[in-house]
């Protein structure tokens, strides 16, 4: 499994607060095609239940707390995404879900491509079959 935590470039600003950024293909390896978020969760909800086939993603929660929990069929790995400088890149072929620890978080993805149904595998023996394929 490849997950990978990176911290985002952060300028912070005495008394202004910070500002963080990333570049696609410079900081995050590949372009962005589509920025999606989700917002408005209540504490303990867990959404996710998915793997992509294809997609790659950088997510990253700039206010509040989500629990990502990852599996690669083989290895399951989780972190927390907890301060707006962390970025959690998810390759393809990894089951995920995400707890929000904290009501009210926004959890943010930048993906590399456009939205497609077809790229999801939303049936985890789906998925074990589709990684041993
Ligand atoms: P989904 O990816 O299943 O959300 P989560 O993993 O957080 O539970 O998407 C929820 C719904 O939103 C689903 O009907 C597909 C739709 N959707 C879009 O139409 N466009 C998008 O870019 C995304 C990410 C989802």
């Amino acid at each position: 499994m490849y997950p990978k935590l990176i911290d985002l470039k952060t300028v912070s600003t005495p008394n202004l607060g910070s500002l963080s950024f990333f570049e696609a293909n410079h900081d995050i390896p590949f372009p962005i095609k589509r920025i999606y978020y989700i917002h408005g969760v209540a504490k303990n909800i867990q959404r996710g239940a998915h793997a992509h086939k294809q997609l790659k993603q950088l997510l990253f929660c700039p206010y509040g707390s989500v629990k990502i929990l990852m599996d690669d069929g083989h290895y399951k790995a989780d972190v927390i995404l907890d301060d707006p400088s962390k970025g959690l890149i998810i390759t393809p072929c990894v089951w995920r879900d995400m707890l929000w620890l904290v009501e009210n978080s926004v959890l943010c993805v930048a993906a590399s491509d456009y939205y497609d149904e077809g790229d999801y595998i939303r049936d985890y023996n789906e998925f074990i079959t589709w990684i041993n394929r």
